[in-house]
Protein backbone atom coordinates (compact mmCIF):
# COMPACT_ATOMS: atom_id res chain seq x y z
CA UNK A 1 0.00 0.00 0.00
CA UNK A 2 3.07 2.48 -0.32
CA UNK A 3 3.45 2.57 -3.81
CA UNK A 4 3.18 5.78 -5.53
CA UNK A 5 3.22 6.99 -9.40
CA UNK A 6 3.02 10.10 -10.10
CA UNK A 7 2.05 10.97 -13.53
CA UNK A 8 2.52 14.13 -14.72
CA UNK A 9 0.73 16.84 -17.49
CA UNK A 10 1.17 20.09 -18.65
CA UNK A 11 3.92 22.68 -17.96
CA UNK A 12 7.68 22.91 -15.68
CA UNK A 13 5.43 24.28 -13.19
CA UNK A 14 3.37 21.04 -12.65
CA UNK A 15 6.56 19.19 -12.76
CA UNK A 16 7.69 20.93 -10.40
CA UNK A 17 5.05 20.62 -7.81
CA UNK A 18 5.22 17.08 -8.79
CA UNK A 19 8.72 16.75 -7.27
CA UNK A 20 7.25 18.42 -4.39
CA UNK A 21 4.72 15.81 -3.88
CA UNK A 22 7.04 12.90 -4.41
CA UNK A 23 9.87 14.28 -1.35
CA UNK A 24 6.68 14.36 0.98
CA UNK A 25 4.96 11.39 0.49
CA UNK A 26 9.24 9.87 0.21
CA UNK A 27 9.64 11.54 3.84
CA UNK A 28 6.54 9.72 4.72
CA UNK A 29 7.53 5.87 3.83
CA UNK A 30 5.95 6.14 0.21
CA UNK A 31 7.95 4.21 -2.36
CA UNK A 32 8.03 6.77 -5.51
CA UNK A 33 8.30 3.76 -8.41
CA UNK A 34 8.44 4.53 -12.23
CA UNK A 35 5.20 2.35 -13.06
CA UNK A 36 1.85 3.47 -13.39
CA UNK A 37 0.88 -0.09 -13.66
CA UNK A 38 2.44 -1.64 -10.09
CA UNK A 39 1.49 1.27 -8.10
CA UNK A 40 -0.70 1.65 -4.84
CA UNK A 41 -1.80 4.60 -5.42
CA UNK A 42 -1.69 6.77 -8.71
CA UNK A 43 -1.70 10.57 -8.95
CA UNK A 44 -2.61 12.58 -11.82
CA UNK A 45 -1.43 15.89 -11.51
CA UNK A 46 -3.33 17.63 -14.16
CA UNK A 47 -2.97 20.89 -16.56
CA UNK A 48 -6.26 22.77 -17.90
CA UNK A 49 -4.51 25.18 -20.10
CA UNK A 50 -6.03 23.16 -23.32
CA UNK A 51 -9.51 20.80 -23.52
CA UNK A 52 -7.20 18.33 -24.89
CA UNK A 53 -5.07 18.28 -22.12
CA UNK A 54 -8.33 18.19 -20.08
CA UNK A 55 -9.59 15.22 -21.76
CA UNK A 56 -6.54 13.32 -21.88
CA UNK A 57 -6.01 13.33 -18.09
CA UNK A 58 -9.77 12.37 -17.83
CA UNK A 59 -9.41 9.54 -19.94
CA UNK A 60 -6.59 8.25 -18.25
CA UNK A 61 -8.68 8.36 -14.87
CA UNK A 62 -11.61 6.44 -16.40
CA UNK A 63 -9.73 4.07 -18.07
CA UNK A 64 -7.65 3.11 -14.48
CA UNK A 65 -10.67 3.63 -12.28
CA UNK A 66 -11.46 0.05 -13.62
CA UNK A 67 -8.54 -1.46 -11.91
CA UNK A 68 -10.34 -1.03 -8.63
CA UNK A 69 -12.18 -3.99 -9.07
CA UNK A 70 -9.33 -6.12 -8.81
CA UNK A 71 -7.30 -4.47 -6.43
CA UNK A 72 -9.65 -2.71 -3.93
CA UNK A 73 -7.41 -0.87 -2.02
CA UNK A 74 -6.03 0.93 -4.97
CA UNK A 75 -6.29 4.78 -4.51
CA UNK A 76 -6.58 7.09 -7.38
CA UNK A 77 -6.02 10.79 -7.23
CA UNK A 78 -6.77 13.95 -8.86
CA UNK A 79 -4.33 17.03 -8.33
CA UNK A 80 -3.10 20.03 -9.41
CA UNK A 81 -4.84 22.54 -12.26
CA UNK A 82 -8.05 20.35 -13.43
CA UNK A 83 -9.01 20.01 -10.27
CA UNK A 84 -8.73 23.61 -9.33
CA UNK A 85 -10.61 24.04 -12.07
CA UNK A 86 -13.50 21.30 -11.62
CA UNK A 87 -13.67 20.21 -8.80
CA UNK A 88 -16.31 17.84 -7.32
CA UNK A 89 -17.82 17.80 -10.71
CA UNK A 90 -14.69 15.73 -11.97
CA UNK A 91 -16.68 13.15 -9.53
CA UNK A 92 -19.92 13.35 -11.95
CA UNK A 93 -17.56 11.25 -14.80
CA UNK A 94 -15.02 9.33 -12.63
CA UNK A 95 -17.20 8.50 -9.38
CA UNK A 96 -13.72 6.56 -8.57
CA UNK A 97 -11.60 9.20 -8.27
CA UNK A 98 -10.69 9.04 -4.07
CA UNK A 99 -9.15 12.27 -3.99
CA UNK A 100 -9.39 15.91 -5.64
CA UNK A 101 -6.15 18.35 -4.32
CA UNK A 102 -6.10 21.63 -6.48
CA UNK A 103 -3.22 23.84 -6.80
CA UNK A 104 -2.70 25.90 -3.15
CA UNK A 105 -3.34 22.09 -1.47
CA UNK A 106 -0.46 19.82 -2.63
CA UNK A 107 1.27 20.01 0.65
CA UNK A 108 -2.17 18.24 1.99
CA UNK A 109 -1.50 15.48 -0.74
CA UNK A 110 0.18 12.91 2.67
CA UNK A 111 -2.65 13.43 5.16
CA UNK A 112 -5.57 12.91 3.03
CA UNK A 113 -4.01 9.32 1.83
CA UNK A 114 -3.00 8.53 5.31
CA UNK A 115 -7.10 9.35 6.27
CA UNK A 116 -7.40 7.38 3.21
CA UNK A 117 -5.51 4.35 4.30
CA UNK A 118 -6.34 4.93 7.89
CA UNK A 119 -10.00 4.62 7.26
CA UNK A 120 -9.55 1.41 4.81
CA UNK A 121 -7.28 -0.43 7.55
CA UNK A 122 -10.04 0.06 10.69
CA UNK A 123 -12.82 -1.13 7.96
CA UNK A 124 -14.71 1.91 7.34
CA UNK A 125 -13.64 2.86 3.62
CA UNK A 126 -14.69 6.92 3.84
CA UNK A 127 -17.95 7.18 2.45
CA UNK A 128 -17.14 9.99 -0.01
CA UNK A 129 -14.20 11.16 -2.23
CA UNK A 130 -11.94 13.96 -0.15
CA UNK A 131 -12.36 16.78 -2.40
CA UNK A 132 -10.11 20.56 -1.89
CA UNK A 133 -9.86 22.85 -3.73
CA UNK A 134 -9.71 25.61 -1.15
CA UNK A 135 -7.76 28.90 -1.41
CA UNK A 136 -4.77 29.00 1.09
CA UNK A 137 -5.20 31.46 3.97
CA UNK A 138 -1.37 33.02 3.54
CA UNK A 139 -0.61 32.21 0.29
CA UNK A 140 3.52 33.03 0.68
CA UNK A 141 3.52 30.04 3.19
CA UNK A 142 1.97 27.94 0.30
CA UNK A 143 4.84 28.55 -1.63
CA UNK A 144 7.23 28.03 1.09
CA UNK A 145 5.52 24.66 1.76
CA UNK A 146 6.62 23.49 -1.67
CA UNK A 147 10.35 23.98 -1.15
CA UNK A 148 12.12 20.61 -0.44
CA UNK A 149 13.13 19.89 3.22
CA UNK A 150 17.09 19.44 3.54
CA UNK A 151 16.19 15.63 4.58
CA UNK A 152 13.89 14.84 1.46
CA UNK A 153 15.49 16.28 -1.05
CA UNK A 154 18.92 14.87 -0.10
CA UNK A 155 17.80 11.56 -1.30
CA UNK A 156 15.91 13.11 -3.94
CA UNK A 157 15.80 12.50 -7.50
CA UNK A 158 15.75 13.74 -11.15
CA UNK A 159 16.49 16.27 -13.55
CA UNK A 160 14.43 13.20 -14.73
CA UNK A 161 11.08 13.80 -16.62
CA UNK A 162 7.96 14.70 -15.63
CA UNK A 163 6.26 11.13 -16.14
CA UNK A 164 8.45 9.40 -13.63
CA UNK A 165 8.45 12.50 -11.08
CA UNK A 166 10.83 11.69 -8.11
CA UNK A 167 11.70 7.78 -8.74
CA UNK A 168 15.08 6.79 -7.87
CA UNK A 169 17.52 8.36 -10.60
CA UNK A 170 20.86 9.69 -10.93
CA UNK A 171 22.17 12.68 -9.01
CA UNK A 172 20.02 16.37 -9.84
CA UNK A 173 22.13 18.54 -11.93
CA UNK A 174 19.08 20.66 -12.90
CA UNK A 175 16.09 21.78 -10.48
CA UNK A 176 12.95 23.76 -10.82
CA UNK A 177 13.09 26.50 -8.46
CA UNK A 178 9.15 28.13 -8.10
CA UNK A 179 9.59 31.80 -7.55
CA UNK A 180 6.08 32.52 -8.27
CA UNK A 181 2.75 31.20 -8.02
CA UNK A 182 -0.51 32.51 -10.27
CA UNK A 183 -1.40 34.94 -12.55
CA UNK A 184 -2.84 38.23 -12.60
CA UNK A 185 -2.59 39.70 -16.48
CA UNK A 186 -6.17 38.04 -17.48
CA UNK A 187 -5.12 37.40 -21.15
CA UNK A 188 -8.27 36.77 -22.39
CA UNK A 189 -8.15 33.17 -23.66
CA UNK A 190 -6.53 31.91 -20.20
CA UNK A 191 -7.51 30.09 -17.54
CA UNK A 192 -4.58 30.25 -15.48
CA UNK A 193 -6.12 32.96 -13.41
CA UNK A 194 -8.20 30.78 -12.29
CA UNK A 195 -6.14 27.42 -12.02
CA UNK A 196 -3.39 29.10 -10.27
CA UNK A 197 -4.78 32.11 -8.47
CA UNK A 198 -3.23 35.51 -7.69
CA UNK A 199 -0.04 36.11 -8.42
CA UNK A 200 2.26 36.21 -5.26
CA UNK A 201 5.77 35.88 -5.36
CA UNK A 202 8.16 33.86 -2.75
CA UNK A 203 10.79 35.91 -0.65
CA UNK A 204 13.81 36.37 -2.14
CA UNK A 205 15.72 35.36 0.73
CA UNK A 206 14.04 31.76 0.49
CA UNK A 207 14.29 30.98 -3.11
CA UNK A 208 18.14 32.14 -2.77
CA UNK A 209 18.83 30.05 0.67
CA UNK A 210 16.96 26.87 -2.02
CA UNK A 211 19.52 27.91 -4.75
CA UNK A 212 22.26 27.83 -2.38
CA UNK A 213 20.96 24.09 -1.18
CA UNK A 214 20.32 22.75 -4.21
CA UNK A 215 23.90 23.98 -5.22
CA UNK A 216 25.37 22.18 -2.07
CA UNK A 217 23.87 18.89 -3.17
CA UNK A 218 25.04 19.23 -6.78
CA UNK A 219 22.80 20.71 -8.47
CA UNK A 220 24.60 22.97 -11.14
CA UNK A 221 21.54 24.59 -13.26
CA UNK A 222 18.60 25.65 -11.82
CA UNK A 223 15.05 27.22 -14.06
CA UNK A 224 13.54 29.66 -11.62
CA UNK A 225 9.67 28.59 -12.62
CA UNK A 226 6.85 31.55 -12.38
CA UNK A 227 3.49 32.42 -14.46
CA UNK A 228 4.94 35.86 -15.06
CA UNK A 229 8.22 35.80 -13.87
CA UNK A 230 9.31 39.45 -15.00
CA UNK A 231 6.87 40.20 -12.59
CA UNK A 232 8.27 38.94 -9.25
CA UNK A 233 8.35 40.61 -5.97
CA UNK A 234 6.91 43.98 -7.75
CA UNK A 235 4.90 44.17 -4.51
CA UNK A 236 7.47 43.16 -2.03
CA UNK A 237 10.47 44.51 -3.70
CA UNK A 238 11.40 48.26 -4.95
CA UNK A 239 13.48 48.84 -7.87
CA UNK A 240 16.94 49.79 -6.79
CA UNK A 241 18.76 51.79 -9.64
CA UNK A 242 16.37 51.33 -12.07
CA UNK A 243 16.61 47.31 -11.50
CA UNK A 244 13.99 45.48 -11.36
CA UNK A 245 13.42 43.02 -8.27
CA UNK A 246 13.31 39.89 -10.41
CA UNK A 247 16.66 41.12 -11.90
CA UNK A 248 17.88 41.67 -8.89
CA UNK A 249 17.34 37.91 -7.78
CA UNK A 250 19.15 37.03 -10.91
CA UNK A 251 21.85 38.95 -9.16
CA UNK A 252 21.68 37.06 -6.01
CA UNK A 253 21.13 32.89 -7.84
CA UNK A 254 23.98 34.48 -9.99
CA UNK A 255 26.56 35.43 -7.30
CA UNK A 256 26.17 31.60 -6.05
CA UNK A 257 29.47 29.14 -5.81
CA UNK A 258 28.57 26.30 -7.53
CA UNK A 259 25.51 27.46 -9.82
CA UNK A 260 26.84 27.39 -13.10
CA UNK A 261 23.86 27.99 -15.39
CA UNK A 262 20.63 29.98 -15.04
CA UNK A 263 17.49 29.75 -16.97
CA UNK A 264 13.93 31.01 -16.14
CA UNK A 265 10.23 31.20 -17.65
CA UNK A 266 8.23 32.72 -18.17
CA UNK A 267 8.81 36.27 -19.09
CA UNK A 268 6.35 38.69 -20.44
CA UNK A 269 7.00 40.95 -22.87
CA UNK A 270 5.61 43.78 -21.25
CA UNK A 271 8.01 43.51 -18.30
CA UNK A 272 10.79 42.90 -20.31
CA UNK A 273 12.58 46.04 -19.97
CA UNK A 274 16.10 47.10 -20.26
CA UNK A 275 17.76 46.25 -16.80
CA UNK A 276 16.49 42.45 -17.96
CA UNK A 277 18.52 42.83 -21.31
CA UNK A 278 21.61 44.18 -19.77
CA UNK A 279 21.58 41.34 -17.49
CA UNK A 280 22.45 39.62 -20.51
CA UNK A 281 25.08 41.35 -21.25
CA UNK A 282 26.94 40.94 -17.30
CA UNK A 283 25.46 37.77 -15.94
CA UNK A 284 27.90 35.39 -17.61
CA UNK A 285 25.41 32.64 -15.69
CA UNK A 286 22.83 33.64 -17.73
CA UNK A 287 22.21 31.00 -20.04
CA UNK A 288 21.65 32.48 -23.66
CA UNK A 289 18.19 31.27 -24.58
CA UNK A 290 14.69 33.26 -23.82
CA UNK A 291 11.78 32.21 -23.81
CA UNK A 292 9.16 34.85 -25.15
CA UNK A 293 5.95 34.14 -25.54
CA UNK A 294 4.59 36.35 -28.27
CA UNK A 295 0.66 34.65 -28.87
CA UNK A 296 -0.05 36.80 -32.03
CA UNK A 297 1.79 39.03 -34.27
CA UNK A 298 -1.12 40.93 -34.78
CA UNK A 299 -1.69 44.07 -33.10
CA UNK A 300 -5.38 43.81 -33.07
CA UNK A 301 -5.52 39.85 -32.53
CA UNK A 302 -3.20 41.35 -29.64
CA UNK A 303 -5.38 43.65 -27.86
CA UNK A 304 -8.21 41.64 -28.31
CA UNK A 305 -6.31 38.82 -26.09
CA UNK A 306 -5.72 41.72 -23.45
CA UNK A 307 -1.90 41.13 -24.34
CA UNK A 308 -0.45 44.98 -23.82
CA UNK A 309 1.90 45.15 -26.24
CA UNK A 310 2.33 45.64 -29.79
CA UNK A 311 4.70 43.37 -32.96
CA UNK A 312 7.06 46.38 -32.79
CA UNK A 313 7.93 46.52 -29.41
CA UNK A 314 8.03 42.45 -29.02
CA UNK A 315 10.61 42.63 -32.50
CA UNK A 316 12.22 45.21 -30.54
CA UNK A 317 12.92 43.33 -27.22
CA UNK A 318 14.14 40.30 -29.47
CA UNK A 319 16.71 42.90 -31.16
CA UNK A 320 17.51 44.51 -28.08
CA UNK A 321 18.83 40.74 -26.76
CA UNK A 322 20.42 39.64 -30.15
CA UNK A 323 22.32 43.12 -29.83
CA UNK A 324 23.59 41.78 -26.37
CA UNK A 325 24.23 38.24 -27.00
CA UNK A 326 24.16 37.75 -31.10
CA UNK A 327 23.97 33.97 -30.91
CA UNK A 328 20.84 33.94 -28.17
CA UNK A 329 18.50 31.57 -28.77
CA UNK A 330 14.97 32.03 -28.87
CA UNK A 331 11.55 30.23 -28.16
CA UNK A 332 8.09 31.48 -27.94
CA UNK A 333 4.30 30.39 -27.07
CA UNK A 334 1.90 31.08 -30.60
CA UNK A 335 -1.84 30.95 -30.66
CA UNK A 336 -3.03 30.07 -33.85
CA UNK A 337 -7.01 30.43 -34.41
CA UNK A 338 -7.77 33.14 -31.67
CA UNK A 339 -11.36 34.33 -31.93
CA UNK A 340 -11.85 36.38 -35.16
CA UNK A 341 -7.80 35.76 -36.15
CA UNK A 342 -8.58 36.79 -39.93
CA UNK A 343 -5.88 35.24 -43.15
CA UNK A 344 -4.41 38.64 -42.62
CA UNK A 345 -3.99 38.89 -39.32
CA UNK A 346 -2.38 35.28 -39.58
CA UNK A 347 0.08 36.01 -41.94
CA UNK A 348 1.31 38.80 -39.73
CA UNK A 349 2.36 36.14 -37.03
CA UNK A 350 3.72 34.13 -39.62
CA UNK A 351 5.78 36.80 -40.82
CA UNK A 352 6.60 37.77 -37.07
CA UNK A 353 6.93 34.10 -36.52
CA UNK A 354 9.83 34.32 -39.38
CA UNK A 355 11.55 37.12 -38.42
CA UNK A 356 12.71 36.14 -35.45
CA UNK A 357 13.56 32.86 -36.39
CA UNK A 358 12.79 30.59 -33.45
CA UNK A 359 14.64 28.18 -32.21
CA UNK A 360 12.11 26.58 -30.47
CA UNK A 361 8.13 27.07 -30.60
CA UNK A 362 5.02 26.04 -29.03
CA UNK A 363 2.49 26.53 -31.37
CA UNK A 364 -1.34 26.21 -29.78
CA UNK A 365 -4.61 25.83 -31.20
CA UNK A 366 -6.65 28.23 -29.50
CA UNK A 367 -8.88 25.90 -27.17
CA UNK A 368 -12.17 27.45 -25.86
CA UNK A 369 -11.66 27.71 -22.21
CA UNK A 370 -14.93 28.28 -20.31
CA UNK A 371 -15.12 31.13 -17.62
CA UNK A 372 -13.03 32.98 -20.17
CA UNK A 373 -13.49 36.79 -22.02
CA UNK A 374 -12.66 34.91 -25.22
CA UNK A 375 -15.17 32.47 -24.83
CA UNK A 376 -17.61 34.19 -25.21
CA UNK A 377 -16.24 35.89 -28.24
CA UNK A 378 -18.09 35.37 -31.66
CA UNK A 379 -16.41 34.00 -34.68
CA UNK A 380 -14.54 31.13 -33.02
CA UNK A 381 -12.27 29.50 -36.01
CA UNK A 382 -13.18 26.07 -37.62
CA UNK A 383 -10.73 23.77 -36.70
CA UNK A 384 -9.44 22.99 -40.58
CA UNK A 385 -7.86 26.47 -40.40
CA UNK A 386 -6.40 26.30 -37.01
CA UNK A 387 -4.79 22.99 -38.05
CA UNK A 388 -3.58 24.62 -41.48
CA UNK A 389 -2.04 27.93 -39.51
CA UNK A 390 -0.21 25.43 -37.14
CA UNK A 391 1.03 23.05 -39.98
CA UNK A 392 2.48 26.60 -41.21
CA UNK A 393 3.97 27.85 -38.41
CA UNK A 394 5.72 24.17 -37.17
CA UNK A 395 6.89 23.80 -40.75
CA UNK A 396 9.14 27.10 -40.13
CA UNK A 397 10.01 26.23 -36.62
CA UNK A 398 11.23 22.64 -38.20
CA UNK A 399 13.43 24.42 -40.78
CA UNK A 400 14.73 27.20 -38.43
CA UNK A 401 15.77 24.24 -36.26
CA UNK A 402 17.68 22.25 -38.45
CA UNK A 403 19.20 24.98 -39.97
CA UNK A 404 20.18 26.30 -36.44
CA UNK A 405 21.51 22.76 -35.90
CA UNK A 406 23.46 22.57 -38.87
CA UNK A 407 25.75 25.94 -38.13
CA UNK A 408 26.40 24.07 -34.90
CA UNK A 409 27.89 21.23 -36.43
CA UNK A 410 31.72 21.42 -36.05
CA UNK A 411 31.89 24.23 -33.28
CA UNK A 412 32.23 23.00 -29.75
CA UNK A 413 29.62 23.62 -27.20
CA UNK A 414 29.50 24.16 -23.96
CA UNK A 415 27.51 21.24 -22.37
CA UNK A 416 26.58 20.00 -18.92
CA UNK A 417 26.33 16.22 -18.35
CA UNK A 418 22.94 15.55 -16.84
CA UNK A 419 23.04 11.78 -16.83
CA UNK A 420 23.07 8.11 -19.22
CA UNK A 421 20.65 8.29 -22.06
CA UNK A 422 17.41 6.78 -22.63
CA UNK A 423 19.29 3.91 -23.65
CA UNK A 424 22.13 3.66 -20.67
CA UNK A 425 24.57 3.28 -22.96
CA UNK A 426 25.64 7.19 -23.73
CA UNK A 427 25.22 10.28 -21.97
CA UNK A 428 23.09 12.78 -22.52
CA UNK A 429 23.49 16.84 -21.35
CA UNK A 430 22.50 20.38 -22.99
CA UNK A 431 24.09 22.97 -24.16
CA UNK A 432 23.72 26.69 -23.31
CA UNK A 433 21.03 27.23 -25.87
CA UNK A 434 19.20 23.97 -24.71
CA UNK A 435 19.95 21.63 -27.52
CA UNK A 436 20.13 18.06 -26.42
CA UNK A 437 23.08 16.68 -27.02
CA UNK A 438 24.09 12.74 -26.55
CA UNK A 439 27.69 11.75 -26.38
CA UNK A 440 30.49 9.19 -24.88
CA UNK A 441 31.18 10.12 -21.42
CA UNK A 442 32.48 8.88 -17.85
CA UNK A 443 29.59 8.40 -15.15
CA UNK A 444 32.21 11.09 -13.18
CA UNK A 445 31.67 13.71 -15.58
CA UNK A 446 27.70 13.91 -14.93
CA UNK A 447 27.65 17.17 -13.19
CA UNK A 448 30.57 18.62 -14.74
CA UNK A 449 30.62 21.18 -17.71
CA UNK A 450 32.49 19.77 -20.69
CA UNK A 451 33.53 20.77 -24.19
CA UNK A 452 31.52 18.64 -26.92
CA UNK A 453 32.77 18.96 -30.55
CA UNK A 454 29.45 18.69 -32.54
CA UNK A 455 30.15 15.92 -35.34
CA UNK A 456 26.06 15.42 -36.31
CA UNK A 457 22.65 17.09 -35.80
CA UNK A 458 19.32 15.60 -36.81
CA UNK A 459 15.93 18.51 -36.33
CA UNK A 460 16.08 17.89 -32.32
CA UNK A 461 19.15 16.23 -31.17
CA UNK A 462 23.12 17.23 -31.55
CA UNK A 463 25.74 14.25 -31.66
CA UNK A 464 29.37 14.87 -30.42
CA UNK A 465 32.44 13.87 -29.01
CA UNK A 466 34.14 15.28 -25.54
CA UNK A 467 37.17 17.77 -25.97
CA UNK A 468 39.13 16.65 -23.21
CA UNK A 469 41.52 19.52 -23.22
CA UNK A 470 40.40 22.93 -22.65
CA UNK A 471 37.07 22.40 -20.51
CA UNK A 472 35.63 25.68 -19.71
CA UNK A 473 34.89 27.17 -16.78
CA UNK A 474 31.52 27.75 -15.50
CA UNK A 475 31.11 31.12 -17.21
N1 LIG B 1 2.42 32.69 -18.45
C1 LIG B 1 2.41 31.27 -18.58
C2 LIG B 1 1.40 30.82 -19.58
C3 LIG B 1 0.85 29.51 -19.20
S1 LIG B 1 -0.15 28.85 -20.44
C4 LIG B 1 3.76 30.76 -18.98
O1 LIG B 1 4.20 31.07 -20.08
O2 LIG B 1 4.35 30.01 -18.24
C5 LIG B 1 1.08 28.39 -21.64
C6 LIG B 1 0.71 28.74 -23.01
O3 LIG B 1 -0.47 28.05 -23.39
C7 LIG B 1 0.36 30.20 -23.24
O4 LIG B 1 1.50 31.00 -23.41
C8 LIG B 1 -0.50 30.14 -24.47
O5 LIG B 1 0.28 30.23 -25.64
C9 LIG B 1 -1.12 28.76 -24.41
N2 LIG B 1 -2.54 28.85 -24.07
C10 LIG B 1 -3.10 29.36 -22.95
N3 LIG B 1 -4.44 29.31 -23.04
C11 LIG B 1 -4.74 28.74 -24.23
C12 LIG B 1 -5.96 28.42 -24.90
N4 LIG B 1 -7.12 28.69 -24.37
N5 LIG B 1 -5.87 27.85 -26.12
C13 LIG B 1 -4.67 27.58 -26.68
N6 LIG B 1 -3.50 27.87 -26.10
C14 LIG B 1 -3.53 28.45 -24.89
FE1 LIG C 1 -2.08 33.15 -18.73
FE2 LIG C 1 -1.47 35.49 -19.70
FE3 LIG C 1 -0.94 34.95 -17.17
S1 LIG C 1 -1.07 33.54 -20.67
S2 LIG C 1 -0.64 32.75 -17.13
S3 LIG C 1 -2.96 35.12 -18.07
S4 LIG C 1 0.34 36.17 -18.62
Amino acid sequence: MNRVHIKTYGCQMNERDSEAVAAMLRARGYRIVASEHDCDVLLLNTCSVRDAAEQKAIGKAANIAHRKRHQPDFVLGILGCMAQNRGAELLDKLPDVDLIVGTQKFHQVPEYLENIRAARAAGVPLATSIVDIAEEAGSQNTIRDHVLSQDVAAESNAAGGAENAGVDAPPQISAFVSIQQGCNMDCAFCIVPKTRGDERSRPMEDIVAECRALAERGVREVTLLGQIVTSYGRRDYAHTDGISPFVQLLERVSAIDGIDRIRFTSPHPRGFKQDLVDAYGRLPKLCGYVHLPMQSGSDRILRAMNRPYTRERYFEIVEALRAVRPDMYFSTDIIVGFPGETDEEFEQTRELFERCNYDMAYVFKYSIRSGTPAAEMGDQIPDEVKEARNATLLGLLQQNSVRRNATLVGTVEEVLVEGPDKTGRKFTGRTRGNRVCIFDANPRLIGQLVSLKIDRASVSTLYGELVLSGVPDAA
